[in-house]
């Protein structure tokens, strides 16, 4: 198991009936959700059955043959994951981590087009370690260098659900795979 993405054993409903998705951007754009409306009660319950409860969450548009920049969510590294889901999963969709090369420092934070933080690195500072097409509800970390790839010939729409911001991705993990409460 590596600690970097796992895909959950969840076969149910990700979005609320109500939810419909937003007119196609020409660009890369982040989208917030309104977690009460467009999230499925049935991924509520059985989130909460294993003690995780859903702070907010994201809809992310990769455009076709697209490859988003390198970046770690927020203001500095850290450990924190999301729970991923991509709408049209049946295409190529791929999530890649990296790991800054030797004397490469971590770059300062900057504001993204959507203005939400990160830490942005070239593509020639990294070395990638491990990558994934994400086909199922998967953990993946997200303070670890990533980007997603999008050579498919449509766009990426992604579910990201968020939690508290003290679970590290291993204490997520454990819950999600930990037996449900009877
Ligand atoms: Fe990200």
């Amino acid at each position: 198991m590596n600690n970097l993405f796992y895909e959950i054993d969840y076969q149910g409903k990700i979005v609320s009936d109500f939810f419909v998705l937003p007119q196609e951007p020409k660009t890369q754009k982040i989208f917030p959700i309104d977690i009460n409306n467009d999230i499925a009660e049935e991924l509520k319950f059985f989130l909460i059955k294993k003690f995780l409860f859903i702070s907010n969450g994201y809809l992310f548009y990769t455009p076709p043959g697209y490859k988003s920049a390198i970046h770690v969510d927020g203001i500095s590294l850290h450990q924190r994951p999301a729970l991923n889901f991509v709408l049209n999963s049946n295409r190529l969709g791929i999530m890649k981590w990296y790991k800054l090369k030797d004397g490469i420092s971590v770059p300062l934070p900057e504001l993204t087009s959507n203005a939400t933080m990160y830490l942005q690195v070239e593509e020639n500072d990294t070395e990638e370690i491990a990558q994934h097409n994400l086909k199922k509800l998967c953990l993946v970390h997200t303070g670890i260098f990533h980007n997603i790839e999008n050579p498919d010939e449509i766009g990426r729409w992604c579910i990201s659900i968020r939690f508290d911001q003290r679970l590290s991705f291993n204490t997520v993990l454990n819950k999600l795979i930990s037996a449900e409460l009877s």
